[in-house]
């Protein structure tokens, strides 16, 4: 079972703040510069919340609101859109993110065991990050590598034919000292 202490992912903050964050200066470049490759402000809106929670780890109501006031398109608006995509944090979460494929073929080859041993082992339920801030376990459709199923990724890394014991040492490898 989760802890109480664990962070729920899925608790998705409504916007009713109105003080906006300044964005940086490098996020306001590269939103920029997705710009020019889209044909409006509003289509920008993904790629600019996704340019913030590269910097900043997560999307904040304070940010959210900023990217909506720098590109001028209503904040409800973004918000649907970061709600939409659960890859878009709207909580702060663990220092390494693991995205859990539980499509078709990594559950035929039994990713609901690997998924109850991380549970046991981490404490943390889908959409829950670790008490040590360490994890957050997000689950994802098809990570595109069936033929190696059981798979997952842990920030930019992918990992397959997941065992139990594999997973310790995942764990190891990935966790603070
Ligand atoms: S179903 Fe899991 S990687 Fe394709």
């Amino acid at each position: 079972m989760s802890s109480a202490n664990t962070v729920k992912h899925s608790d998705v903050i409504a916007s009713t703040t109105t003080r906006a964050r300044k964005l940086t200066a490098e996020e306001i470049k590269e939103i920029e510069h997705e710009m020019t490759l889209y044909p409006d402000k509003q289509a920008v809106g993904l790629e600019a919340l996704k340019i913030v929670q590269k910097h900043q780890g997560w999307v904040s109501d304070e940010s959210l609101l900023g990217i909506a006031r720098y590109l001028d398109i209503p904040a409800a608006d973004l918000e649907s859109v970061a709600t939409f995509f659960n890859l878009v944090y709207r909580h702060p979460v663990g220092k390494n993110v693991i995205l859990f494929c539980n499509s078709v073929s990594c559950w035929i080859m039994g990713c609901e065991g690997i998924k109850d041993h991380i549970k046991d082992k981490l404490g943390i339920d889908f959409g829950e990050t670790s008490v040590s801030g360490d994890f957050t376990l997000i689950p994802v459709p098809c990570l595109g590598d069936c033929d190696r199923a059981p798979v997952m990724m842990v920030g930019e890394d992918l990992h397959r034919n997941l065992t139990p014991e594999i997973i310790d040492k995942i764990v190891l490898d990935y966790q603070s000292n």
